[in-house]
């Protein structure tokens, strides 16, 4: 039987430009942290905050693929999935894959991590920001602490980056598609007998 092969939407315009403008962000927060521009830190901080806020209710009314429900793989799928990735036969999914959404969840819980160490650490140690009700309730230790949780867990998001687009490359491969030209374009090739 022949399959007439396709383009479908499968990421819409709000999730495509949150990804594009997190990884820039990302990376100007990072740098102006480490040379010391503590002003552009925060701001770039906020703009974070309210970009992952935003995709975070996104993830509740947006588009098909764009909601949490259609990527939430139970553990058993994920397992099989990362077992066939083995063997060189993974089921084809139009949106996130089990192993990619377990990544997106990581990379997402870790920056709203990064984000609250940062917000408290602004309070207990620059006495700034929204949390500023906080400094003069936690010690000088604590204080530090919780700038190096923000160090940390920024750290944590550097390991996981690669594997992020480890996965990315390992995904293109097998199933024989471009996912980052997707994440640009939006559209993914379908064969379209499997649509129905
Ligand atoms: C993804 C977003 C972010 C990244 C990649 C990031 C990264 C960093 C890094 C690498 C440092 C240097 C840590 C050190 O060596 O001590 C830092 C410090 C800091 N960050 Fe962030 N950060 C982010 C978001 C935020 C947010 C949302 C806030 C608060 C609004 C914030 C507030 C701070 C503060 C107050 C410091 C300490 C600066 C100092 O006094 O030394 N950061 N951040
Ligand atoms: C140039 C570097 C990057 C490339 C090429 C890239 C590529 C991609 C691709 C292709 C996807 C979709 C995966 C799929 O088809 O299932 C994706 C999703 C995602 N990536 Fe990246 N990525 C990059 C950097 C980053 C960075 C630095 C972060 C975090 C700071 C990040 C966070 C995410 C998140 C949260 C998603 C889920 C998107 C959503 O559903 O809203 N990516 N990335």
């Amino acid at each position: 039987m022949e399959h007439e092969v396709e383009q479908i939407k499968i990421w819409d315009l709000p999730v495509r430009f949150f990804h594009w403008a997190l990884v820039m962000g990302f990376v100007l927060a990072y740098v102006s942290a480490e040379v010391g521009i503590l002003d552009a830190h925060v701001l770039l901080g906020y703009c974070l905050i309210g970009l992952v806020t935003f995709r975070v209710l996104w993830g509740f009314v947006g588009t098909q693929y764009s909601r949490f429900r259609s990527f939430l793989f139970s553990p058993a799928e994920t397992i099989n999935y990362v077992r066939a990735i083995r063997t060189g036969h993974p089921t084809h999914y139009y949106g996130h894959n089990p192993a990619g959404a377990l990544m997106v969840f990581g990379l997402l819980a870790l920056l709203l991590a990064i984000f609250m160490s940062g917000l408290v650490t602004l309070a207990v140690i620059d006495y700034e920001g929204p949390l500023l009700f906080l400094a003069n309730q936690v010690s000088d230790d604590t204080s530090y602490f919780f700038r190096y949780a923000h160090d940390f867990f920024v750290d944590v998001a550097l390991l996981l980056i690669p594997l992020h687009l480890l996965g990315v490359i390992s995904g293109s491969i097998q199933h024989k598609e471009n996912l980052a030209r997707s994440m640009v374009t939006g559209m993914k090739k379908v064969v379209k007998a499997d649509l129905s």
